[in-house]
């Protein structure tokens, strides 16, 4: 018999990558008052969630994720959100034809504050400091007062959250979502893409495919289904405090849900079996990911499903693997083997980002556009050899024109990246970048799609 949970079960387990607050009376005193407020989600959606999730299980739909790696209080404007959205959904209905089923849209937003650290301290000449580890828990100044852990900044999190929160369904259900918007959004794109020609095709049978909608009698801006979008939200549950004060009882089930995002994930760094964040996922019934980079052997990423998802319930887990374009043909299949001999339900998700990161020879952290697209061409290679079912990415995106990433379709030099360098953590592909990305991985979901397609039935004698 599994241990009984409770919210707060979690702080009797060693725990890593959580910082220590030197006024534990102001912590208690937020995390109280983060008690207190709304949930930010509602159990019904993240159970709505996970019977998306476990379509995608099933190879009936497909999970598209994705966000800032870590947001930030300096940049919450409107035109950063409504840019974000444009551009997801642009890849979303790319993605969506190509593989002839749902796109699951899960942004990496309204919650995704708190980044674990390789060193806990940055040295800058011989100033060293306590790492920055997102804007929920200090400053990214080099300065010791902006790195002091500040409880304070829960709190902003919180409603900033709440505000991008409330956009992002307003654009999702007032309108703004209307399939022929997005996809007019795209033509666009693609216009003024190097790669027009060869994105020009997909994009003129969607056209083809929304005109013979029209000449039928479809009235595109009025249908339901084509003029709304559902997005959900996710973040790494890192501030397990935090996490703890939006944790609640849903009446209509008497189960607990975390009520900071839709869906949340644990980090390679923080998947230790007897160690907090672990113990605190367990409980919660949202639908969870597990991050599995390359030290996660087999036998431990089952036990780790044991905990996780001991009911064995479609949707509950997606593993999305991290393992950087060199090795993952190497580990995957191992763990690819191990699931699918136990018989466990999980989605399949890959992370090309966090695996492939480099430092250019101009000093900047980037990662080059075509390590990514290898990372995921071999995470489909892999699928399709052990037939199973490569079900999503998970990328590090922004709606903006950065440079931040080298390559893509309008290829960004080394000597580029000092142009409109400004993430806070890791590099994020820029808005062409994403849109491109989807293209490509859509031709690689139209080549799952069709191989998994049965051959018409042979019709004899007639
Ligand atoms: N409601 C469908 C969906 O979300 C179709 C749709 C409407 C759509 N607007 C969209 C798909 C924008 C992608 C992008 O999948
Ligand atoms: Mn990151």
């Amino acid at each position: 018999m599994p241990e009984r949970w409770t919210p707060d079960g979690w702080r009797a387990k060693p725990v890593v990558q959580v910082p220590e607050y030197p006024d534990k009376a102001a912590l208690a005193a937020v995390e109280k008052q983060l008690a207190s407020f709304p949930p930010l989600v509602f159990a019904g959606e993240a159970r709505n969630l996970k019977k998306q999730l476990a379509r995608v299980c099933a190879g009936e739909a497909f999970l598209l994720q994705g966000g800032d790696c870590a947001e930030s209080f300096a940049e919450h404007g409107p035109n950063n959100i409504r840019d974000f959205f444009r551009v997801f959904l642009q890849m979303a209905v790319v993605l969506t034809f190509a593989g002839g089923s749902p796109v699951v849209k899960v942004g990496r937003i309204a919650g995704q504050f708190a980044k674990p650290r390789s060193s806990p301290t940055e040295k800058r000449g011989d100033v060293e400091l306590p790492s920055y580890r997102g804007d929920i828990i200090n400053g990214n100044e080099f300065t010791p007062e902006a790195r002091i852990p500040d409880p304070r900044r829960q709190i902003e999190a919180y409603r900033q959250s709440a505000a991008t929160l409330n956009l992002l369904r307003a654009f999702a259900h007032g309108g703004y979502a209307n399939l022929a918007t997005v996809h007019q959004w795209m033509l666009g794109f693609v216009k003024d893409s190097p790669q027009a020609r060869r994105y020009q095709e997909l994009a003129d049978r969607i056209s083809e495919a929304l005109g013979f909608m029209r000449a039928c009698g479809l009235d595109l801006e009025s249908h339901p289904e084509l003029r709304t979008t559902d997005l959900y939200t996710s973040h790494e549950a890192l501030l397990l405090g935090f996490e703890e004060a939006m944790t609640r009882v849903d009446s209509t089930s008497g189960d607990w849900y975390c009520t900071s995002g839709h869906m949340v994930w644990i980090g390679d760094r923080t998947r230790q079996l007897d160690h907090a964040h672990v113990e605190y996922c367990r409980g919660i019934k949202n639908p969870i990911g597990l991050k599995c980079g390359p030290s996660l052997k087999a036998d431990d990423l089952l036990k780790l499903i044991d905990i996780l998802n001991p009911d064995n319930e479609p949707g509950r887990l997606t593993l999305i693997g991290r393992f950087g374009n060199e090795k993952v043909a190497e580990h995957l299949p191992a763990l690819v083997r191990a699931v699918k001999r136990e018989g466990r339900e999980v989605v399949w998700s890959c992370d090309p980002m966090h695996g492939n990161t480099i430092t250019s020879v101009s000093g900047y952290k980037t990662r080059p556009f075509d390590r990514i697209l290898n990372e995921v061409k071999d995470f489909f290679a892999v699928h399709t050899a052990e037939g199973t079912y490569a079900g999503g990415v998970h990328l590090e995106m922004t709606g903006q024109n950065v440079t931040e990433c080298t390559g893509g379709a309008r290829a960004i030099s080394d000597s580029d990246l000092n142009d409109r360098y400004h993430t806070f953590c890791d590099p994020r592909l820029n808005a062409e970048q994403s849109i491109d990305m989807a293209f490509l991985v859509a031709e690689l979901l139209k080549k799952e799609r069709e191989a998994k397609a049965k051959p018409l039935p042979q019709v004899a004698g007639l």
